[in-house]
């Protein structure tokens, strides 16, 4: 047995989960479905669930796993054999597997996005029908998702993911940097005022059923939720670092990027589209239209373009070998599989699922699965029914078997459990109660019994 490696300290351990963190769920989706779901009530709706929620998801599935000392499908087990204990296991572990293949084609979106800026395409990209008719290409689209895949898998097969690890913690402030520089532009166009007001205040009028469920999902998304991330995080950790302080600082540090990318890109919809609501509701391609009308409009458009798309590729690439690796390590751990063996397995499921949601614009387009697009079905399937009843594995295995008292220990290990009434009503009541009902909603909602 290889000895676990641990972080070097506490701050070693914050960085690499908000670097888990930040990725395409900030940039990319976050500000599509602010837009799409309501805007301020959406971020309103977010925010609360990630205060209440997310904190008390975080907190335990750190505290299990630095109590278990396992990955997901470890922990459970860690408690029992019996299958309840393998199902909620493996349901972790099964989620980043599944995510990674469509990660990648939005990897593969934005490779090509920062090689047609290279190019010097910036008008170009700008068009109205660019970005639809780019999709719509099988050989392109294909071609730079299997870029981006292969650089992922070189990087598995190599084990080097610490050497990326350590490029971006460099590139983050440089991210951030210039998304402030970015949000500051874009909110200072005509029009863009309207679209900052749509996106910070609440208004009940856009409020919808579908805003709930799917703050809910982003919140799992972003905050590297209920995939047995933070399982493998918190085993790594010692007894000293203090739960649920660095909880709070991957919350507002997250936030404060999905805030800084809806600053960016929502006031844009406003200032050149005049907030149309198709251009509201676009989607997962929201960022691919707005942003690029962004940069044509300005003097220096090439030089944005160009960092803005490397920027954001490293944060993807980071966060793509994050859930792979995870991938990997499962089958390490569980089937004794070389580690390049591993990294086979889960490059051919990144090439085989990523490949049919890359085509399902193109070619597959005639594929619709429960009237999805194969991309959105991938993304609906872990993020509005796998997330949820893996975090509800998580509060059955807390409250069932574990015990709140346990985690209190764990976590008062290394401080004191300030919010322990919070937690403990969440895990008891809240948290269940409210999974259910949104798993059921959103089931409902798909198979059109209910429209929200
Ligand atoms: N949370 C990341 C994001 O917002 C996605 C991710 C999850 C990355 C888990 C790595 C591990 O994009």
């Amino acid at each position: 047995m290889k000895a676990r490696s641990s972080f070097s300290g506490k701050l070693g351990y914050v960085l690499a989960v908000a670097g888990s963190a930040v990725g395409l769920g900030n940039i990319w989706r976050f500000p599509y479905l602010a837009a799409k779901y309501g805007g301020g009530i959406f971020l309103l709706v977010y925010m609360i669930l990630m205060l209440t929620f997310g904190y008390a998801l975080i907190v335990s599935e750190t505290a299990l796993g630095r109590m278990t000392k396992r990955s997901p499908v470890g922990a459970f087990q860690f408690f029992g054999k019996s299958i309840p204990f393998r199902l909620g296991g493996w349901i972790n572990a099964v989620i980043p597997m599944l995510i990674v293949p469509y990660y990648s084609v939005i990897g593969g979106w934005v490779t090509k996005y920062l090689f047609e800026y290279l190019r010097g395409s910036t008008e170009i990209l700008a068009a109205e029908n660019y970005f639809p008719e780019f999709i719509a290409n099988s050989f392109s689209t294909g071609f730079w998702f299997l870029l981006f895949s292969l650089v992922v898998v070189a990087v598995l097969i190599a084990g080097v993911e610490h050497g990326v690890e350590r490029v971006s913690k460099t590139m983050m402030p440089l991210l951030v940097i210039l998304a402030i520089f970015v949000a500051g532009y874009s909110m200072t166009r005509p029009g863009a005022w309207e679209g900052v007001k749509y996106f910070l205040i609440p208004n009940l009028k856009n409020f919808s059923w579908m805003t709930v469920v799917a703050a809910m999902g982003q919140m799992f998304y972003s905050l590297s939720i209920a995939m047995g991330i933070l399982y493998t995080y918190g085993s790594y950790i010692k007894k000293d670092v203090d739960i649920e302080k660095s909880t709070t600082q991957v919350e507002v540090f997250d936030t404060a990027i999905a805030l800084l990318a809806g600053l960016m890109i929502i006031p844009a919809v406003f200032a050149f589209s005049g907030g149309d609501p198709n251009t509201l509701k676009a989607g997962p391609s929201l960022m691919f239209i707005t942003i690029p009308k962004v940069f044509a409009s300005m003097g220096f458009g090439r030089g944005a373009g160009i960092m803005f798309f490397l920027l954001v590729l490293l944060a993807a690439l980071t966060s793509a070998i994050s859930l792979a690796e995870s991938g990997v390590s499962t089958f390490e751990d569980q089937f004794g599989l070389s580690r390049r063996k591993s990294a086979l397995v889960m490059g051919g499921m990144i090439v085989g699922l990523g490949m049919a949601s890359a085509l399902g614009f193109g070619v597959l387009d005639f594929v619709s699965l429960l009237g999805m697009s194969i991309l959105d079905f991938f993304d609906f399937l872990t993020n509005s029914i796998m997330m949820p009843v893996a975090a509800l594995a998580t509060c059955l295995l807390i409250t069932k078997v574990v015990g709140l008292d346990r985690i209190a220990k764990e976590v008062e290990q290394s401080s004191a459990f300030k919010r322990k009434g919070l937690y403990n009503l969440f895990l008891r009541y809240l948290a269940p109660i409210c999974i259910v009902i949104i798993l059921i909603s959103s089931i409902a909602n798909v198979f059109g019994w209910i429209t929200m």
